[in-house]
């Protein structure tokens, strides 16, 4: 991970305290009177907990059930810095419900659901393998995957290196479990700055192209001789391009292409080649770079003009 996501983590913890508290309110209140079996619902019951050791003891409060620090951690969580923090995630999941997959699987619902099992969507064999083992996305699991998805599903092809910081997990894990039938309404993500490039970077962006990725996706991006998708078209938008951060077309680039050396260029390359993809979408070149880190990525949004 980058110092500069470590960056954002940080002003994440800031806040980690003021909304907690707002959150746990909404989250407990209806669910005394629904008791749904939910990731939500266990998050709410672990911070009554934790409020009840703080407190004086009520004379009937009940012995608190096994509830792991991490737990803890989620039940007091900051839903809207988690809410933040999964723009990461964005440009591969919708997070609504019957929203389609996009790069990665729908994750409505995600918290509790067993592993690998979005319908139609097409698995990695090591993600599969984890699901017909018969995982479930506790919210431990979604820790240790969150933390390092390729050591706790090996194999997995979710190019994303990982959140090292705790906090922003147990936050982001925290919004994910409001992502249920009767849990609390999606509020509307950030508005995002519309994505910016310069006609410098297209220029070295179409001169890596030419020499390194043109065989396999076409000189006009229309997918190539050698088997690469196009790098234009309706399925290329609907999975990058429909308000999606910038950040997950350069991760998907930056991490798995070209795939005999990836992840192999410097950041500065990638971002040229990003921006050389988005002149054959629809963009124009403009007077600001695009950045080539991902957190600043993670707050450009790519919806094409039309
Ligand atoms: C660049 C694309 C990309 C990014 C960014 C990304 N994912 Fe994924 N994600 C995937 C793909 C692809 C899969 C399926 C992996 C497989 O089959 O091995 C996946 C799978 C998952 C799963 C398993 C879902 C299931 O149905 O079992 C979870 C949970 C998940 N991602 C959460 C996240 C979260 C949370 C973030 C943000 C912190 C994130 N992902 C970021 C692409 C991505
Ligand atoms: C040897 C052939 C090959 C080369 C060279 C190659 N790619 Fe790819 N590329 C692929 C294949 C195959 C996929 C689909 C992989 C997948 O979905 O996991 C892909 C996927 C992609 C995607 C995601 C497309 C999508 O629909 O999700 C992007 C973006 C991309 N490549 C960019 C590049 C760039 C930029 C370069 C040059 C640095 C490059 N590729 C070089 C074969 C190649």
């Amino acid at each position: 991970m980058n110092p500069t996501i470590r960056h954002r983590a940080g002003r994440v913890v800031l806040t980690f305290g003021v909304a907690a508290g707002a959150w746990a309110v909404a989250a407990s209140a209806p669910m005394a009177e629904t008791a749904q079996p939910t990731g939500l619902a266990a998050a709410g019951n672990a911070h009554a907990i934790v409020l009840a050791q703080a407190t004086p003891p009520a004379p009937a409060t009940p012995p608190a059930p096994e509830a792991t620090g991490f737990a803890a951690l989620v039940a007091a969580g900051d839903v809207a810095a988690g809410q933040a923090a999964s723009l990461q995630c964005a440009g591969c999941h919708s997070f609504g419900e019957g929203e389609p997959a996009r790069f990665g699987p729908n994750l409505f619902g995600i918290v509790d659901h067993p592993v690998a099992a979005s319908a139609g969507f097409n698995y990695s064999p090591g993600m599969a393998a984890a699901g017909a083992a018969g995982g479930i996305w506790t919210i431990d699991y979604l820790n240790a995957f969150l933390e390092s998805p390729q050591a706790a599903i090996p194999g997995t092809t979710m190019p994303f290196g990982g959140i090292a910081d705790e906090a922003t997990r147990a936050n982001l894990i925290a919004y994910l479990a409001t992502l249920t039938p009767g849990g609390a309404p999606a509020a509307d993500a950030p508005a995002g700055t519309p994505v910016t490039f310069t006609q410098a970077q297209v220029d070295r962006g179409e001169r890596r192209y030419t020499r390194d990725c043109e065989e396999c996706h076409g000189a006009s991006l229309n997918g190539g001789l050698i088997g690469g998708p196009p790098l234009r078209g309706n399925v290329f938008e609907g999975k990058y391009l429909n308000g999606a951060p910038a950040s997950a077309l350069f991760l998907f680039t930056s991490t798995a292409m070209p795939p005999d050396n990836p992840g192999g260029y410097q950041a500065s390359i990638y971002a040229d080649l990003v921006a050389y993809i988005l002149t054959h979408n629809g963009f124009t070149a403009g007077t600001e770079e695009l950045p080539d880190d991902v957190a600043a990525l993670g707050a450009l949004v790519m919806t094409p003009t039309p």
